[in-house]
């Protein structure tokens, strides 16, 4: 009988900026998110040479502004969680709850009041919070004022902030994790360092100084963390996206060596070891930057050095290839991952190739290059679904992707001893989509009434994937 470990952590993942809309509400600053248009047009607005960072008046339609109103309705969100038997919650703190501008002194006490909430229904329902510090939404100050992560400044910043929402919630708060998807800036440092080409995305020296001084803001975070108590579990978060050699020609193996490297292990090495890797400076002269343009001191490498993560969390979705010979079938993209296609798999309605033995692989590889347990902290099927006449969603395709998702990982942890804490299934309700501000992106247990344009009741249902997963977690993964 395979086995998933007894105290295995099953539920569900979610973002701040995706879903709980009040953009404006009870002292919030802007964030990052707030600014972002929607549709099929986000990624390629904020590639825009001429992007600036600013609100106007007709960005007070954009859909990280309503979400999809979970700040009043998480109680009802929490509640259907609890119906599915979910023994956690992903969810990220907004900063700009809680530090409006980024810079303030002090912290906004509505802002920490709202969490306070969230964490304590999470508690009253036997759900474990499981925090991510920052995903995707700084503030918004801190970028229009300091530049985004490229100024050693946020250390700071993030260093206060960081300690305020530890302090305020390690009582009820185990699991934390200190970036969302950090290697993401490898492609796109909008989102998580406040870099667009107009404020220095274009120079790979900002992209790798940010980097830098995130290291050494997540190493901070994990030394309060565990001077708060020695026993939270501070991770942290990478998109890993497993890659392969589209033959076995050397040069496609060597490329693809490269890539993996690269984009998958750059940060992750340095958070979880403690060090830069061995390649660090060829890695930063094929962008076009070195170590010696960096700023960095002997300090920051002690402190990393001596504050690594605790566990490795990651998101996956897809897997891509490299062929640096033929560069033959066409690209496979997801949201912030290239690639060439594969012929053997296919692919989501958005392009992005569905690949259940990558996650297998992408486990292994993790646990034994890092030797500490990991945790898949988002994996899911963004689709487009129908509402029946009798309001019935029958969304066998997400329950086939989950399925076969969920088997690889009982492969990993039972054929290979891969240690697993846990897996949360990406927008366990329906939220709205980080690359492209969709709401017709869905990957819910619970279809959310809410169109791309902005309507709808936004009343919560059940879909066949709800009860499905429900049964998935009662009966700790033996029934698929
Ligand atoms: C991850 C992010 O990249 O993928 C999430 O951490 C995001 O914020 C998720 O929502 C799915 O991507 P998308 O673009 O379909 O929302």
């Amino acid at each position: 009988m395979t086995q998933f470990p007894k105290h295995f952590l099953w539920g569900g993942a979610t973002a701040a900026n995706q879903l709980e809309g009040g953009f404006d509400r009870d002292g919030k600053g802007l964030s990052v998110a707030d600014v972002m248009p929607g549709g099929k047009i986000r990624m390629s607005t904020l590639s825009d040479p001429d992007f600036e960072w600013e609100m106007n008046e007709k960005m007070y339609r954009y859909p990280n502004h309503r979400g999809i109103d979970h700040y009043d309705r998480f109680q009802e969100d929490l509640a259907l969680f609890s119906e599915m038997g979910f023994k956690c919650y992903r969810f990220s703190i907004a900063w700009s709850r809680i530090f409006p501008n980024g810079d303030e002194q002090t912290p906004n006490e509505a802002g920490l009041a709202f969490y306070d909430r969230l964490i304590d229904t999470c508690v009253q329902y036997h759900i474990e919070p499981v925090i991510t510090i920052s995903h995707y939404e700084m503030p918004l100050g801190l970028v229009k004022n300091y530049g985004g992560w490229k100024n050693r400044a946020l250390i700071d910043f993030y260093e206060r902030y960081a300690k305020v929402v530890l302090t305020r919630y390690h009582d009820r708060v185990k699991y934390w994790m200190t970036f969302n998807e950090i290697n993401s800036a490898n492609e796109f440092p909008a989102l998580s360092q406040g870099l667009v080409p107009s404020n220095g995305a274009n120079d790979f020296t900002h992209i790798a100084q940010a980097w830098h001084n995130q290291f050494v803001a997540s190493s901070k975070a994990v030394k309060i963390g565990h001077e708060l108590d020695p026993d939270l579990k501070i991770g942290c978060m990478i998109i890993y996206a497993t890659s392969y050699a589209m033959d076995a020609n050397p040069i496609n193996q060597v490329a693809n060596l490269l890539q993996n490297q690269g984009f998958n292990y750059y940060c992750a090495d340095v958070q979880v070891r403690g060090k830069y890797p061995a390649f660090r400076d060829r890695f930063l002269k094929e962008h076009g930057t070195s170590w010696e343009k960096l700023d960095t001191t002997v300090e920051d490498l002690e402190l990393l050095s001596k504050y690594p993560v605790d566990y490795v969390g990651f998101s996956y979705y897809m897997s891509s290839c490299v062929d640096e010979v033929n560069d033959a079938g066409g690209a496979a993209r997801g949201n912030l991952v290239g690639g060439v296609k594969n012929p053997f798999l296919e692919s989501s309605d958005w392009g992005w190739q569905i690949d259940p033995d990558g996650l297998r692989i992408a486990l292994n590889e993790l646990y034994y290059r890092y030797q500490k347990p990991v945790f898949v902290v988002e994996n899911g099927l963004g689709a487009k679904d129908v509402v029946e006449v009798d309001g019935a969603i029958h969304d066998g395709y997400r329950i086939a992707y989950l399925r076969k998702h969920i088997e690889a990982m009982k492969l990993a942890v039972n054929e290979d001893g891969v240690d697993l804490m846990g897996y949360t299934p990406w927008g366990c309700i329906d939220l709205v989509s980080a690359s492209t501000g969709e709401m017709s992106k869905r990957y819910g247990f619970i279809y959310v009434d809410l169109d791309d344009a902005g309507n709808g009741t936004l009343d919560r249902s059940r879909k066949d994937s709800f009860e499905w997963y429900k049964k998935v977690i009662s009966t700790n993964g033996e029934v698929l």
